[in-house]
């Protein structure tokens, strides 16, 4: 697979030291509304001694819903089993998972809007009422036998809450959405890697990495670790603002995050398509990438800087995109 160093996916090379992410949420930066109220359900589930109530964590890839959910697990004392929608592929397969739990654990989905259908079924009453039916032996001699589940917590993260059924959606309830993380949160982010790697930091480098982050912690991260290769290799080991500048530009990075595939996205939609109205489906042809990662690697970030506009007829750029890629606008439909 094409991997984009600024693409918010996990990557196989993303291999972290285990100590760059937090454990605690004291050590978790940023997202302080979610925090707030996640300490105060951990602190209540504790107190009553019952397992905390099932969580959904919704937003872009990267800002943190696998960590999220280990620091519960963590700050709770309990163990947490790690999943994902498209991996389970068979109701059995649920079953397995569920009656391996000791009671208050933490069962994590990620991807939980891939859950087949009929899996998604044998979670409703697993949920609400810790048990779950299964079916043994075939034809005329199967039935159903119900099995009681210890009471655990299953923590779902998703990039897509719109895909999630509504009877799956209302089983949660505790639902936060993930924001993008702001300038300060990011700066705060990439001094603490510095300082797990023991890294030499000068200037602004700090700065610069998390203005070109996305708002995005794991780029922070995956950004940090290309420049220290740079600076190993031409600059004695030192992180300063040349050696920054030098390697993100190198690595096609551009001064907001935007690397070469936002540029021929950008590009595609206003020398192509005027700029819009045009379908994601055009857009995603255009670019040689499914539809789905368009929609939730490469717009949401687009979206939220206002660059591009989903409209009911499709997706428009903005002025601020022209002005950003250098090319002049026409005033556009809705201009
Ligand atoms: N590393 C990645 N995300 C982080 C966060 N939100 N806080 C601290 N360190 C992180």
């Amino acid at each position: 697979m094409d991997e984009r160093l600024v693409s918010a996916e996990r990557h196989d090379t993303d291999i972290e030291p285990l100590s760059l992410r937090p454990r605690t949420l004291a050590e978790y930066i940023g997202q302080d509304h979610v925090k707030e109220m996640m300490d105060i359900f951990i602190r209540a589930a504790k107190g009553r001694r019952e397992s905390l109530d099932h969580v959904l964590l919704y937003g872009p890839p990267g800002l943190g819903k696998t960590t999220l959910a280990n620091i519960v697990a963590n700050e709770i004392g309990v163990q947490i089993k790690v999943t994902s929608g498209p991996s389970i592929e068979k109701s059995g397969d649920l079953a397995v998972l569920l009656t391996s739990l000791e009671p208050g654990d933490i069962l994590f989905i990620d991807e939980i809007h891939r859950l087949p259908r009929v899996v998604e079924e044998v979670l409703y009453p697993a949920m609400e009422d810790f048990v779950i039916d299964l079916i043994v032996g075939k034809d005329e001699t199967s039935r159903s036998i119900r099995v009681d589940l210890p009471p655990f917590t299953l923590i779902g993260a998703t990039t897509r809450f719109g895909d999630l059924t509504a009877p799956l959606r209302e089983r949660f309830g505790v639902v936060h959405k993930l924001e993008y993380y702001d300038q300060a949160s990011l700066e705060k982010i990439a001094a603490r890697t510095a300082k797990i790697y023991e890294a030499v930091v000068a200037g602004d480098s700090l700065k610069e990495i998390a203005r070109r982050s996305r708002g995005t912690p794991r780029i922070t991260n995956r950004l940090f670790r290309r420049i220290r290769d740079f600076a190993d290799v031409l600059n004695e080991g030192k992180i300063d603002t040349n050696i920054t500048k030098t390697a993100l530009d190198k690595l096609g990075i551009d001064a907001l995050g935007l690397d070469q595939k936002d540029h021929d996205y950008l590009r595609g939609l206003i020398e192509n398509y005027g700029g819009g109205p045009v379908g994601v489906e055009s857009l995603a042809t255009s670019i040689g990438e499914e539809v789905t990662t368009v929609e939730d690697v490469y717009e949401p970030y687009l979206l939220k800087i206002g660059f591009v506009q989903r409209t009911p007829r499709g997706r428009v750029a903005t002025e601020k995109a022209y002005k950003h890629m250098n090319i002049p606008f026409q005033g556009g439909l809705f201009g």
